[in-house]
């Protein structure tokens, strides 16, 4: 969720493997492109971008526009790095986002705060990276992670400045 160019694509190709599909939704049409020439440039066929915007879309428009395109209408896994953060109601869109995956799909998201320890004297540095790319760095998108998930996976890098969770989404059975 906010793919943008596809940075994280060979990555996730190296696991879900030729067999598995990769679902890509941005809001962006220039980060698609982007994306779209990366996954031409390497040959990969199990690409599917679709610009929209995570916190307005509609789940079921999302899940047939997938289907029509070869993929399943929910996902195994789901993957947001640095773009939550940049959007203001990032709730509506992990609420979203759960309504495109499975009951116990993995779901991981990789965001920024401000940094800890000695390194908290380079806190206006971080302020000032995030506010120029539109970031809130008070946003703590994570914590959906913690609130939804079990078996949750906690790491963070930087002096804390970058926080990594990954877990396994539970979804409600009504
Ligand atoms: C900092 S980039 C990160 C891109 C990618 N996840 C990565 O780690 O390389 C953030 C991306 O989120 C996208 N984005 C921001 N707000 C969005 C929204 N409301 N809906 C969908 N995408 C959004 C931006 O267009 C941008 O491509």
């Amino acid at each position: 969720m906010g793919c943008g160019t596809g940075l994280n694509f060979a990555l996730l190709r190296g696991r879900i493997g030729p067999a598995g599909t990769i679902i890509g939704i941005d809001r962006s049409a220039q980060m698609l492109e982007q994306a779209r020439r990366r996954a031409a440039r390497a040959g990969w066929k199990n690409v599917i971008l679709i610009q929209a915007d995570a916190v307005f879309l509609d789940p079921a428009a999302i899940r047939s526009t997938i289907q029509g395109q070869g993929g399943s209408p929910e996902s195994d896994a789901a993957l947001a790095t640095y773009s939550l953060s940049l959007m203001p109601e990032w709730r509506r869109a992990w609420t979203n986002l759960k309504a495109l995956l499975k009951a116990e799909a993995r779901v991981a998201v990789v965001d920024m705060k401000v940094p800890e320890g000695w390194a908290r004297l380079l806190t206006p540095l971080a302020w000032a990276a995030c506010a120029l790319g539109g970031a809130d760095i008070t946003a703590h998108p994570w914590q959906a992670v913690e609130e939804d998930c079990t078996n949750v996976l906690r790491s963070s890098a930087r002096a804390g400045h970058l926080q990594i969770r990954a877990g396994a989404f539970h979804k409600d059975p009504s």
